[in-house]
């Protein structure tokens, strides 16, 4: 976070629940934070509270659903604080109300609220950013609503759903903006499920009085060092690596281990202190790498695993339990894609794709919950997803062929598996990582016909931004379930 230090950053909202939380985190860690909201007495007792922190927080009183009144925070900021880094649109609403008799005004303010108001900060935020140089960094607190809509037994949802789609659809349009300028501002949409907050507590009452459970929810905390995480990625990442302390001498699998992402993923694991089980077909990749990594704290062993071979993946695991533990973390990172085409393509290479895509990772992912279940092992397993899991880019020369098909079966086996694990009460975590194009041999899976020299001249990010985002993944806390977090160069074209 070195480099925000002393930076201004504008949180919306910031007078109570997530927006405080997040203000508090960055004052914390150095930052000016200017917390805007209409109860500026609450900022003010919190900027009280943190007087000796290296940061500072200013509270100015503003009313977002008035463009008036956000115009002039913005100017204050600029006139009193200075250029603006950070943006944090966090202020956002819900009101009780149907779609089928609710009252227009309502619906109107949530829509204000939620999704003009961050409309028009981040369009100052950009334009304060663009005239002082500033490489800033925005980030729209969205909601797991914004990509789907719970099908609650008594559905009062009404428009907050649709205005945090409208979100979801405004980072990515914001982001294509930004790249065709050549931007080097980030937009970042982070999506908590139920956080518990003043908004939120009367779930958890509405749950407990319709006999249900009540509602497992994050702490405003969570989601602030969710924030921290974000804004860190880039420039001398820093991450909660303290966090990693529960999975000192545990044993991780990390398929696909001999290259590009799994072996930067084996590396960082293994330099947390745990004991890596790296398997692939080319073993001695993994051995190489093994002996660099002689005097890290933790210990890589070399697997030779064909993961298209079930009777190889059953082996493999017994041996891993015979011969280091049990897995306490399956990193299911095995995948490819081949240079062939839907139209005309050989059937064998389709299969090939989704062997290693999609079955190895359901056997493997089986395997390791039966020995996590045995052992009362509250694991974690990540599925190494892409961007084309979620949508397939639309490319002037098609060459994608089945691999977004696999990896859009990845995105479906891990909420599929996340809805098996909450209905057992397991305390296993299921996480998907989709990264946009990263550098590795992934690339050799394009035909010769100057798809790989085109890709490579893409934005492109590093295996090691990837084991970077495992590490964040992994440090959450017990209570904390990070679904989904997609990843892309900054300036990304599809
Ligand atoms: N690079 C990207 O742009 C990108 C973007 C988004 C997502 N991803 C995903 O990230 C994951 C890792 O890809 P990468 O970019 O690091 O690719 P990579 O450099 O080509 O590495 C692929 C790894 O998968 C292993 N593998 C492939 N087939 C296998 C088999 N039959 N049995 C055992 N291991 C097998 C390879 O090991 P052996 O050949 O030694 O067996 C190698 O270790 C994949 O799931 C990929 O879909 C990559």
């Amino acid at each position: 976070m070195d480099r925000w230090t002393d930076k201004a950053a504008i949180v919306t909202g910031a007078s109570a629940g997530i927006g405080a939380a997040i203000a508090k985190a960055l004052v914390e860690r150095g930052v000016t934070v200017v917390g805007v909201a209409r109860r500026i007495e609450k900022i003010e007792e919190l900027s009280e509270n943190l007087a000796d922190a290296p940061g500072k927080l200013y509270a100015v009183r503003c009313d977002v659903t008035k463009e008036e009144e956000i115009l002039s925070a913005f100017e204050w900021v600029a006139n009193h604080v200075g250029p603006i880094h950070i943006l944090v649109n966090n202020a956002g609403l819900s009101r009780p109300s149907y779609l089928t008799d609710g009252a227009s005004e309502d619906w109107r303010y949530v829509l204000e609220v939620n999704v003009m108001a961050l409309c028009i900060c981040t369009r100052e935020a950009v334009k304060n950013m663009k005239e002082n140089g500033v490489a800033g960094h925005i980030v729209h607190i969205n909601s797991v609503v914004g990509h789907y809509v719970p099908n609650l037994p008594k559905p009062d949802f009404n428009v907050y759903p649709a205005t945090k789609h409208a979100v979801t659809a405004l980072t990515e349009s914001l982001r294509q903006e930004l790249r065709s300028q050549g931007s080097a501002i980030k937009v970042t949409s982070i999506s908590p499920g139920v956080v518990k907050t003043g908004a939120t507590e009367c779930l958890a009452v509405d749950g407990a009085t319709a006999g249900a459970k009540p509602f497992p929810m994050l702490e405003a905390g969570d989601v602030a060092e969710a924030v921290v995480y974000v804004l860190s990625t880039g420039v001398n990442v820093h991450i909660f690596s303290e966090n990693m302390d529960r999975w000192t001498d545990k044993v991780a699998i990390v398929t696909g281990a001999s290259a590009g992402i799994g072996a930067a993923i084996s590396k960082a694991l293994v330099e947390k202190g745990l004991n890596v089980v790296g398997i692939a077909r080319r073993i001695e990749k993994i051995e190489e790498l093994s002996k660099s990594l002689v005097d890290a704290p933790g210990k890589l062993y070399a697997v030779r695993c064909d993961v298209t071979k079930e009777e190889d993946i059953l082996r493999m695991f017994k041996w891993v339990t015979d011969h280091v533990g049990p897995v306490h973390i399956l990193i299911n990172n095995a995948g490819l894609t081949r240079p062939t085409h839907l139209i005309d393509g050989a059937t064998e290479e389709w299969r090939r794709v989704f062997e290693v895509n999609v079955m190895a990772l359901c056997i493997c992912t089986r395997e390791a919950v039966k020995i996590m279940k045995e052992n009362d092992i509250a694991g974690h397993i990540v599925h190494m997803n892409s961007v084309v899991g979620h949508y397939v880019p639309n490319l002037p020369k098609p060459n994608f062929n089945v691999y977004p098909a696999s990896k859009f079966a990845v995105t479906a086996l891990t909420e599929s598996l996340r809805q098996e694990l909450r209905y057992h009460e397991s305390g296993i975590k299921v996480t998907s990582i989709s990264p946009g194009v990263v550098k590795t041999e992934f690339a050799d899976g394009f035909p010769e016909d100057g798809t790989k020299e085109a890709i490579e001249s893409f934005p492109i990010l590093k295996p090691e931004d990837i084991a970077e985002a495992v590490i964040y993944v992994l440090s959450t806390g017990p209570s904390v379930h990070v679904q989904e977090l997609t990843i892309r160069p900054l300036g990304e074209m599809f």
